[in-house]
């Protein structure tokens, strides 16, 4: 193990969230993808953090990127989107990631639909934060900051 600042987070955007901007905005709140991403940029170098950002609607393509951070990211925030809710392959490429990961979702899943309320990543994540939109991503790198900084 280097003597390296561990300071890297990936964050992860899954199926339709490149779409943010023209989804229910009672759910998601207005802002484009790209805005929330340099929203949490800015946030995680006022941390002290690094981030890159991933966006995919293909699901293999979302786990050969889990994949491929080993060696390249110390964290990751994720958001899966609806695979959060059913997909056990993204579950098993986080296992193999084994990194410090925490779930983001900007609407409350646990007050929606029942097969919202479930997520297959859950158990893998050392957080989960649900309900609280774009603020939920600075909750996460603040958790983040605590474990690697
Ligand atoms: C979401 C919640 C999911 O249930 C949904 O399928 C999404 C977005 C959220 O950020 O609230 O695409 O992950």
């Amino acid at each position: 193990m280097s003597t390296a600042t561990r300071n890297r987070v990936e964050v992860m955007h899954g199926v339709n969230l490149d779409q943010l901007e023209r989804r229910d905005p009672a759910q998601y709140g207005s802002l484009a993808l790209s805005e929330l991403e340099r929203m949490i940029a800015d946030e995680a170098a006022a941390l002290g953090l690094k981030t890159r950002f991933f966006q995919s609607n293909h699901e293999g393509d979302f786990v050969e990127h889990l994949h491929r951070l080993e060696g390249m990211a110390d964290a990751v925030i994720l958001n899966p989107g609806a695979w959060s809710h059913y997909s056990y392959a993204i579950r098993d490429a986080l296992e193999l990631a084994a990194l410090p990961a925490i779930e983001v979702h900007l609407s409350d899943i646990s007050r929606r639909e029942e097969w919202r309320r479930h997520s297959v990543i859950a158990e893998l994540c050392i957080a989960q934060v649900t309900g609280k939109g774009p603020d939920g991503y600075r909750e996460a790198l603040q958790r983040l900051r605590e474990e690697l900084l």
